[in-house]
């Protein structure tokens, strides 16, 4: 088990035969980049993110009693290689939870589907991870916390803590007596605090130059604003939570592109360089400052590839939306309302895909789509 993960919060429930979790992507208004503990995920800066109520990820886990590979299959395609491994080592991690409370389990089927475009450069490892650890600590007979599955599910993929809570949430690294670094979650409002939008710009579908894990340790080796970068999201993250509690748009627009440039700035400044940003998405951010001008209150933010997102009111989701799909290279433009918190919405169903005597399993049908 990972050392430094104590599942205090933890107990054993009755064991369903299979359990079934929701749970929403979500978007870092002010943005994490770079970890103090690669290991245990924990981010070397305090993030706030958005929860988006319309990219929602459902994962069935299956546990079986004998020991075996896992069967993950996504949207309808079996996984393997790294992705497969990645789920593994997450599930390795709830067995020896699951040893520890004396309720050993063994290989597991997971059946997940991405309730959004997939195909648009959408998928999340955010729901993903926060989906897999609700309903894998379920199957495996155990309940938690909220906060001892943000804990779990940032195991998986740090943003992922963030998507267990929903509404606005903080994840925020401390260091602990020993030295070693852990890092709590906590949500700064529920989804019904702000009828805020968050409009997705897919500006290329399939673009994707290196993964954040990587591209965040070039950062912290080689970008000579690392340190500046680390020296001022503390502010950031006081200035986006007053906004948020205040619902001041305007000065949590001004934040969150502050904190979003700043990450491309670290990126562009590393030795090679990240260049996360396509020449639609500077057009989109353009769009946005154009909106600003002319009266429309809304801001922009950019993870690591070209996508652009969009916060505005509810009331100017329309006027935004026709601004993004005017943008040359825009191919389309999702909104999110606000999202709930990650929720167990079954047990006792049926094991989907396990065929635990001769370790076959069954290709779900495609059922990946428009969730809304
Ligand atoms: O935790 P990961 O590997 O999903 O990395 C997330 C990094 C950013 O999306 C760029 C920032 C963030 O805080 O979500």
């Amino acid at each position: 088990m990972h050392e430094k993960y104590a599942p205090e919060g933890i107990s054993p429930v009755e064991r369903p035969a299979a359990a079934t979790a929701r749970a929403c992507s979500n978007v870092a208004l002010v943005k994490y980049w770079g970890k103090v503990d690669e290991r245990g995920r924990v981010p070397a800066t305090g993030s706030l993110s958005v929860t988006l109520g319309g990219l929602k990820t459902e994962t069935t886990v299956a546990f079986s009693d004998r020991d075996g590979p896992d069967l993950v299959v996504l949207d309808g395609r079996s996984l393997g290689g790294r992705e497969a491994a990645r789920v593994a080592s997450f599930l390795d991690l709830v067995r020896e939870i699951a040893a520890v409370h004396g309720r050993p389990v063994g290989a597991a089927s997971v059946r997940s589907v991405n309730y959004f475009p997939t195909a648009a450069g959408l998928a999340s490892s955010a729901s993903g991870f926060a989906a897999l650890a609700g309903a894998s600590l379920r199957a495996a007979g155990l309940g938690g916390s909220e906060d001892e599955l943000a804990t779990l599910a940032r195991l998986g993929s740090a943003s992922a803590a963030r998507s267990v809570h929903g509404g606005f949430v903080e994840l925020v690294p401390y260091m602990l007596e020993s030295g070693a670094w852990n890092a709590r979650t906590a949500r700064v409002a529920a989804e019904g605090h702000w009828d805020l939008r968050v409009l997705v710009a897919v500006v290329d579908a399939g673009y994707k130059p290196i993964g954040s894990t990587p591209a965040m340790a070039r950062t912290a080796a080689t970008s000579p604003y690392y340190g500046g970068w680390l020296e001022t999201w503390g502010a950031d993250l006081a200035d986006a939570r007053d906004s948020i509690i205040a619902r001041d748009l305007e000065r949590l627009a001004s934040v969150t592109e502050h904190s979003a440039l700043k990450l491309h700035a670290l990126t562009m400044t590393s030795r090679p360089p990240v260049q996360f940003l396509r020449g639609p998405s500077i057009e989109t951010m353009h769009a946005v400052w154009d909106l600003r001008t002319s009266g429309t209150l809304c801001a922009f933010t950019a993870d690591a590839g070209p996508n652009i997102k969009v916060l505005c009111s509810a009331a100017d989701e329309e006027r935004v939306r026709a601004a993004l799909m005017s943008v040359q290279g825009v191919q389309s433009v999702r909104a999110s309302a606000v999202g709930g918190p990650m929720e167990v919405v079954g047990h006792d169903v049926d094991p989907v895909a396990w065929r635990g005597a001769s370790g076959e399993h069954e290709e779900p049908s495609q059922e990946a789509g428009d969730g809304e």
